[in-house]
C-alpha cells in the first residue's frame, strides 16, 4: 500500500527537489543552527490524498535529519524507498550547505524512526538517543528513542513566541504542559511565577532537565517555578490553590485515555475560568485534526461566556502546509472581562 502511495505520488511530484527546496528555504528563514519541521505529512500539504500522511521530516540542527514514518506494520519493500530518498538527500544537501553556510565536512545523521502498533525502532543503528537542539535562543533535550513524541511539537513554535511576548510579570500556569517548553518561554519572557502540570512523570523529569540546560538565560528562575506530575483532573485543589493565573495555557492530548475533550475539556474550563484574574489570559490550544476552527469558535466562545472576550487566533507557522485549510494547529487565545 505504501509503495504505491509513493509511486503514485512521485508521478505528480519530485519529492527529492522539493524537501531540498524547502529545507533550504527553512534554514533561511530560521537559521542552520534551529531545529524546524520539513515536512509534515498529517497536513496532506503535497495535495495527494492518503499519501505519505504518517511521514515528517525534521531538521535538528545542522547536519541531523529524523525521519519518522508511523504506519501499520513495517514492509522490507520500504527499505528502497528511504535509501533513495536518503542518497538524494545527502547529495542536495551537502551542496546547499556547502553553498550557503560554508560548513560541510561533518557527515549527515539520519535517522528513521518507524512506529507501528507494535513498537518503535529505528533503522539506521548510529543514532544518540538523546539530542540537544535549539530553537530560538532555548535549548531542549529531545528523545530520540522513546515515546510516541520526541519532546518538542515544532507546530507550537508560534504558540511558544506568542507565550514568551505576553508573560511579562505574570503568574502562568501550563497545563498539559508535557515537556514544559511554555515554561521556558513564560520565564524567558519575564513570568512571575509559572507552574507546570503533567501526569507523565518522564516529561516532567525532562522539563525539569530542559531549564536547567537554560539556566545561563533563566537567571534566577528556580524560585519562579514548580513542576507537578499529577493527573489533572483530580488536582483542582492543588490548582486553585496556587492561583489566581494571569495566563492559563491548556495544550490538551486530542486521543489519549486520560483526557476526553468531549466531556473533561468543557468540565475543565468551568473551574479554569474562576482561576484566572480579570483582564487575564486563557491561550487554548486545540491539536484534533478532525475538528474545524469554526466549531472551536463556536463551542469554547459559549461555554466562556461574555466574561471572555476572544483575543487572538493563532496557528502553526507557515511551512506547516495545511490542505485542509482550518484543520491544522488551532490556538484561540481569550482575556477575561469581567
Ligand atoms: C499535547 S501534549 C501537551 C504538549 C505541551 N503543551 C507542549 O507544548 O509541549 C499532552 C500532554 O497531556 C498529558 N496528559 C494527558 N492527560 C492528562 C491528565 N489527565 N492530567 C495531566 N496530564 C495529562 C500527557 O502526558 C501529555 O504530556
Amino acid at each position: 500500500m505504501f509503495v504505491e502511495q509513493i509511486d503514485r505520488f512521485e508521478q505528480n511530484q519530485k519529492f527529492d527537489q522539493y524537501l531540498t527546496d524547502k529545507l533550504f528555504y527553512l534554514m533561511k528563514k530560521y537559521g542552520p543552527h534551529q531545529c524546524f519541521r520539513i515536512y509534515h505529512g498529517r497536513g496532506k500539504e503535497l495535495f495527494i490524498e492518503d499519501a505519505l500522511w504518517d511521514f515528517t521530516i525534521d531538521h535538528l540542527a545542522p547536519y541531523k535529519l529524523i525521519f519518522n514514518i508511523h504506519c501499520h506494520s513495517w514492509d522490507d519493500s520500504y527499505w528502497s524507498f528511504y535509501d533513495r530518498i536518503k542518497a538524494s538527500l545527502v547529495s542536495q544537501l551537502s551542496q546547499c550547505y556547502a553553498q550557503h553556510f560554508q560548513a560541510v565536512e561533518k557527515a549527515f545523521l539520519f535517522s528513521v524512526q518507524v512506529r507501528t502498533h507494535l513498537n518503535c525502532f529505528f533503522l539506521e543503528q548510529n543514532i544518540p538517543s538523546t539530542i540537544v537542539v535549539v530553537e530560538n535562543q532555548l535549548r531542549f533535550q529531545l528523545s530520540l528513542n522513546e515515546n510516541q513524541n520526541i519532546g518538542l511539537f515544532f507546530d507550537m513554535r508560534s504558540g511558544r513566541e506568542w507565550v514568551q511576548n505576553n508573560s511579562k510579570n505574570k503568574s502562568v500556569l501550563n497545563l498539559f504542559s508535557y515537556t514544559c517548553s511554555f515554561s521556558l518561554y513564560a520565564l524567558l519572557g519575564n513570568a512571575r511565577n509559572v507552574v507546570n502540570m503533567d501526569m507523565s512523570q518522564t516529561s516532567i523529569h525532562l522539563g525539569r532537565k530542559n531549564h536547567s540546560l537554560n539556566a545561563d538565560l533563566l537567571g534566577d528562575y528556580a524560585n519562579r517555578v514548580q513542576f507537578f506530575s499529577h493527573d489533572i483532573l483530580k488536582s483542582m485543589g492543588k490548582i486553585k490553590k496556587l492561583g489566581p493565573y494571569d495566563l492559563i495555557i491548556v495544550d490538551p492530548p486530542s486521543f489519549q485515555n486520560s483526557f476526553s475533550m468531549k466531556k473533561d475539556l468543557p468540565w475543565l474550563l468551568h473551574r479554569l475560568k474562576e482561576l484566572i484574574n480579570v483582564h487575564g489570559l486563557l491561550f487554548l490550544a486545540i491539536n484534533n485534526p478532525h475538528v474545524h476552527i469554526r466549531d472551536c469558535l463556536l463551542e469554547y466562545g459559549e461555554l466562556l461566556g461574555e466574561e471572555f472576550t476572544l483575543l487572538k487566533l493563532l496557528s502553526a507557522p507557515g511551512e506547516f502546509v495545511e490542505n485542509h485549510i482550518g484543520h491544522g494547529l488551532k490556538i484561540l487565545i481569550y482575556q477575561k472581562v469581567l
